[in-house]
């Protein structure tokens, strides 16, 4: 679904001109659509109907409160990696009894501040952890409710930097030990076994990953009912994909996404969490920029930006493609190379790229950025993170200011010996 379209050739986010917004927000900013994200969700809710499901929202993918918000409204969950995002997920207003708590590295304090708000689950990656927990609920008299992270060495087919479930990767336990661990766990005074947890990768374009991860999380839970390990909870994770280059559509649908989970675990008594990030903000963010520069290089035409690698890392961290439009809708085409403004050639969003021609002082749409995109920024090269702007219908609203200069550098303080 798009939220966006031209209109009287200029590019609208629902009903707005994105123009106007950046009259007042000035670029870099991005943009998201508050209706493609309720559209999004609830779209895995439609497809879901049959199964006792809750779908937890990956805050590392837009962990602004607006947007966090919207999802909490819906009845959205969330799934949370560092004591910040759970803090962040409750002041949205998300139940601590919808919050899962992932991540290869809890530390002893941040499970102390998770079990103090009474969480839905711990995602546990390791032995180690496991301990640990242990020892923190115990401390506190409480008990930890937990699923183990399961490792199916299962590839993703994905970019290697966001493939998570291979034996080679850091995350989870590998899946030969699975009851071993569960054994282990069954036996601990503050750990409450409640469920299975699978994460493979992101960005995933093809369904035949999930399949396979799928059927062997399900044969684990069998496995472990055997011996009388009853599991209540399969959290799948997230990864599903999103379209990057409208012109070439690859991402299996919802439709067919849920279908799986129907087929492998409709019959299992279990209710299933899903931790989709991407698939429900990415294609609802804009990344606005205005051109600052056309320069012509010996072989090739570089379009200078106002954004930059500091704004937006998915093109120089993983070579993603992004979708580059201009606000005016033009016929004329020419081949670029769109460029941001730091220090080094690896802040490139696009390479001999054929699109709308573009003169300086134009703006243009960095597409599908609201998953990954501002979350991931920085303020590198002393730039201002950009602000961020939630539309709805007809209305815009500013939803993180662009921080002062003065503010930036007083975040910094001189030696006490300066
Ligand atoms: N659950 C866990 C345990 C995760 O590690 C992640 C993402 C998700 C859920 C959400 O995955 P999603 O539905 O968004 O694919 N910065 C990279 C993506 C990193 C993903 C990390 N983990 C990018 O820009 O492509």
């Amino acid at each position: 679904m798009t939220s966006y379209q031209y209109q009287n050739q200029q590019l609208q986010l629902e009903n707005v001109n994105i123009k106007e917004i950046a009259e007042i927000v000035n670029t870099p900013f991005y943009c998201y659509s508050q209706e493609s994200i309720s559209t999004a969700y609830n779209g895995y809710v439609e497809q879901l109907k049959g199964l006792d499901t809750q779908v937890c929202y990956a805050l590392k993918a837009n962990s602004n409160q607006a947007v966090i918000k919207v999802l909490a409204d819906l009845g959205a969950g969330a799934d949370v990696v560092s004591e910040g995002e759970l803090r962040r997920a409750l002041a949205a207003g998300i139940p601590a009894s919808k919050i899962v708590y992932s991540g290869v590295a809890k530390t002893p304090d941040e499970m102390l501040f998770a079990l103090s708000k009474n969480i839905f689950q711990f995602n546990v990656e390791s032995e180690n952890e496991l301990y640990v927990l242990n020892e923190m609920a115990c401390s506190v008299s409480k008990k930890a409710a937990i699923a183990f992270r399961i490792n199916p060495d299962v590839d993703a087919n994905t970019h290697a930097k966001i493939s998570t479930g291979m034996s080679e990767n850091k995350f989870g336990i590998p899946i030969s030990r699975t009851t071993e661990i569960y054994r282990l766990a069954d036996s601990m005074e503050g750990i409450e076994v409640q469920g299975i947890d699978v994460h493979i990768g992101s960005q995933l374009t093809q369904l035949i990953p999930f399949d396979q991860t799928f059927k062997l999380i399900r044969e684990k839970v069998i496995e472990l009912a055997t011996m009388g390990i009853q599991l209540k909870i399969i959290d799948v994770g997230g990864g599903l994909g999103v379209d990057y280059d409208a012109s070439n559509p690859v991402i299996p649908s919802k439709e067919d996404y849920c279908a799986l989970l129907t087929k492998h675990f409709s019959d299992l008594d279990c209710k299933i969490i899903l931790e989709p990030g991407r698939s429900l903000v990415g294609n609802s963010g804009l990344l606005i920029s205005r051109v600052i520069y056309k320069k012509r290089g010996e072989e090739r035409t570089f379009i200078i930006i106002d954004a930059g690698m500091n704004d937006l890392l998915r093109p120089s961290m993983y070579e993603a493609h992004h979708d580059i439009l201009p606000l005016t809708e033009s016929d004329n085409t020419a081949t670029y190379d769109i460029v941001g403004p730091i220090c080094e050639t690896g802040d490139t969003f696009a390479r001999g790229r054929k699109m709308a021609e573009l003169e300086e002082g134009e703006l243009v749409a960095i597409m599908s950025s609201g998953a990954y995109g501002a979350a991931m920024s920085s303020t590198y090269n002393t730039r201002l993170q950009v602000p961020e702007v939630l539309v709805n219908g007809d209305q815009f609203s500013i939803v993180r200011e662009r921080i002062s200069y003065e503010a930036l550098i007083n975040q910094d303080q001189l030696a006490s010996w300066q």
